[in-house]
């Protein structure tokens, strides 16, 4: 089996963002989205120790949920091919005409898709159901590999919760923080948006003197804090802390959602800063921060963007 490639280093770029208007910021971003070019930003780190851990343990498959634009679902169907583990999508839907571009790359790159109701994808994180259903999926998906149904097979069959935040997960994405952190030796702040807390629990888990500030990307998420501390929780070992915070309101309307003023800010910050940012992630992270620097709410000079890519998963907006 070929290895799990190593961390590359990361991509630091200054951040032409009209100084005078900002006051005394200085900024900068990491361009996660220039990681790989199919397995980007976040997704490389919360892959790596899920996919070692699958050729260490033997496995015959990784399984997965997600939707039909997911990054995550894109990223595992890639890195899965490059480590040459098969791959097994379980998507919420039933209901497509067609197939989404990231799920017809999905499948390309050598994923079995798997499509329920959006009733039953609710209970993605039950490991009971899940373990009742897997065999009916594997059966369905790899009628070949009859061979997986066999309990002792079945058992080392792996998976990774939706997003890829687990315990592994979070373990690569503190390397990432640690690799970017040294970069910094002064004290500084980064910004990076967040959906599950999986990739803000990481950097927050690496020693530094800097601070986080976290953008949630989806509306009203009261239990956001509590998952962030309780998969910092199961990491905390031999940990170091970087102090972090939420950033709320810039959520445009919720998860996917966007405003046309959004999209417009959004290509001028991408022309200025010769950056490309989607409205998913990338995109309400960013305008945050100019809108935070504005309020002077850094309490640091540098001031560093995380690029956590997913620029795919934007394809779906234009349909
Ligand atoms: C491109 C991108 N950025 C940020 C995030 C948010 O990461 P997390 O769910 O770890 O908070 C995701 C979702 O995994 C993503 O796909």
């Amino acid at each position: 089996m070929p290895a799990v490639p190593t961390n590359p280093a990361p991509v630091i770029q200054p951040l032409p963002l009209g100084l005078a208007e900002h006051g005394r910021y200085r900024f900068w971003v990491v361009r996660g989205d220039l990681v790989h070019p199919l397995v980007s930003g976040n997704k490389w780190y919360k892959l790596k120790y899920n996919l070692l851990h699958v050729q260490r343990q033997n496995s015959p498959l990784v399984v997965s949920f997600g939707g039909p634009w997911s990054n995550h679902i894109h990223a595992l169907a890639a890195a899965s091919r490059m480590v040459k583990i098969p791959a097994l999508g379980v998507i919420r839907g039933t209901w497509y005409k067609e197939l989404s571009a990231t799920l017809e790359d999905a499948r390309a790159f050598g994923m079995r898709l798997q499509f329920i109701d959006k009733q039953q994808y609710r209970q993605r994180d039950d490991p009971d159901w899940i373990a009742e259903r897997l065999a009916d999926w594997i059966g369905q998906t790899f009628p070949e590999h009859s061979s997986w149904l066999e309990p002792a097979v079945l058992r080392k069959v792996f998976i990774v919760p939706e997003g890829g935040s687990n315990l592994l997960g979070v373990q690569g994405v503190r390397e990432w923080a640690a690799q970017i952190y040294r970069q910094f030796p002064a004290p500084t702040s980064f910004v990076l948006p967040v959906g599950s807390g999986g990739t803000l629990a990481g950097f927050s888990l690496a020693n530094s003197p800097h601070r986080l500030f976290g953008i949630p990307v989806l509306k009203a998420m009261p239990g956001l804090v509590t998952s962030v501390e309780a998969l910092r929780d199961k990491v905390a070992m031999k940990s170091g802390t970087t102090p972090w915070q939420l950033k709320e309101g810039f959520e445009f309307g919720g998860y996917g959602h966007y405003t046309d003023a959004l999209v417009a800010l959004l290509k001028d910050y991408s022309a200025t800063a010769n950056l490309p940012l989607e409205p998913v992630y990338s995109g309400k992270a960013f305008v945050a921060m100019v809108e935070l620097a504005k309020q002077k709410v850094f309490p640091t000079e540098d001031v560093v963007f995380i690029h956590t890519g997913g620029l795919q998963g934007a394809r779906g907006l234009l349909q």
